[in-house]
């Protein structure tokens, strides 16, 4: 009863935002994102009746607290599914920065259900894992398909889940992702700020709105291959979310002065000729999107700014997978 996997982070294009059903984690809107192959989580799940009380331990520490709570969490509702009642191991490791904004929980827990599931010896399918994904962390049922997701808010019967809009190799798209800050500590999680930008920005119900003819043009940018559409739409989607952040209250604000700089600095880049737009999640670190054959250049426009402390290049990834090496 031991299982181990892999999952990527996903890089939202059109972002999630708002919770319908905050218990089940239905999403307000539904959104479209990229699963990238640089920024991933391993896990390892093993249960045992050798272990009295469930154990997580993340990056070689002990959790305690609400990340140990939401992996509890999680593990009920898969023990639930599968009838068992053994406490488990967890080992999980993230290859990046955790709560910096980068979608540790998307990876995280997408990895943790596919292993859980594998060591319950629950036959599911990727619709069905995604379900069961999107209950740990609502961006995590992205992560448990390749290329290009959309999260389904509500497929007509009820259910919600992510669908793959196209894999890995449709698109040679690259995710340059700028790690400004590492160790940042956010005044709120991800989740906690979500919860105030959709109970008090007045912003909102307009984000929300707009949401719909974003959704269009972006599956349309996918589907024709047609980054000046992709970037643009994401780019915009990206600050209406941060202009709701900010109108909440308490306000929220992500960025730090080296992520203002460096979205100064993306729109001469494209003056230059260098196509690059930019995205940011709930965090001060940047999703820099441009193709194969404009990175060199970018790269070297971008190590004149020494503010910027790690660059890490991504492609597009596959989906969350079993592995044979576990991780104890
Ligand atoms: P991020 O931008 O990194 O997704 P969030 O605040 O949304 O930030 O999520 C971070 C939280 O996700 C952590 O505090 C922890 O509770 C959970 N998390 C991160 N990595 C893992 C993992 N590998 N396994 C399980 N939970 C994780
Ligand atoms: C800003 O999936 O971390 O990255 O469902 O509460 O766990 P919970 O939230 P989470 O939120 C991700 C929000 C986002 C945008 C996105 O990934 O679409």
């Amino acid at each position: 009863m031991k299982a181990t996997a892999l999952a990527h982070s996903n890089t939202a294009l059109i972002k999630y935002l708002g919770k319908k059903d905050e218990q089940l984690i239905i999403p307000m809107n539904n959104s479209i994102s990229i699963t990238i192959d640089a920024l991933s989580t391993i896990t390892t799940v093993e249960f045992s009746p050798q272990y009295t009380e469930d154990v997580f331990i993340l990056n070689d520490k002990k959790a305690t607290g609400q990340a140990y709570q939401r992996v509890v969490k999680h593990l009920d509702l898969l023990r639930q599914e599968a009838q068992r009642k053994l406490k488990a191991k967890v080992v999980s490791k993230n290859n990046f920065p955790t709560a910096m904004g980068l979608a540790s929980s998307a990876s995280g827990f997408a990895a943790l259900t596919v292993a859980a599931c594998a060591a319950l010896g629950l036959k599911k399918t990727p619709q069905e894992l995604s379900m069961l994904s999107r209950q740990g962390s609502g961006s995590s049922c992205r992560s448990i398909f390749g290329g290009f997701v959309e999260w389904v808010k509500d497929d007509g019967t009820g259910k919600s889940y992510a669908i793959q809009l196209a894999d890995e190799d449709w698109w040679d798209l690259r995710d340059i992702v700028l790690i400004l800050e590492e160790k940042e500590q956010r005044q709120y999680s991800t989740r906690e700020a979500m919860r105030l930008s959709m109970k008090t920005s007045p912003f909102f119900a307009a984000r929300l709105a707009a949401t719909e003819s974003n959704l269009d043009k972006m599956r349309r940018a996918i589907k024709k291959r047609d980054f000046t559409l992709l970037g643009t739409v994401a780019e915009h989607d990206c600050l209406l979310m941060h202009a709701v952040a900010l109108t909440s209250n308490p306000w929220q604000l992500f960025w730090t002065s080296a992520t203002v700089k460096m979205m100064k600095l993306v729109p001469q880049l494209r003056e230059k000729g260098l196509p690059c737009y930019f995205t940011i999640d709930s965090g001060a670190n940047m999703h820099l999107l441009t193709l194969p054959e404009h990175q060199e250049s970018i790269l070297a426009e971008l190590e004149k700014h020494h503010f910027i402390k790690k660059i890490v290049c991504a492609r597009l990834a596959g989906g969350a997978t079993i592995i044979s090496d576990h991780l104890f």
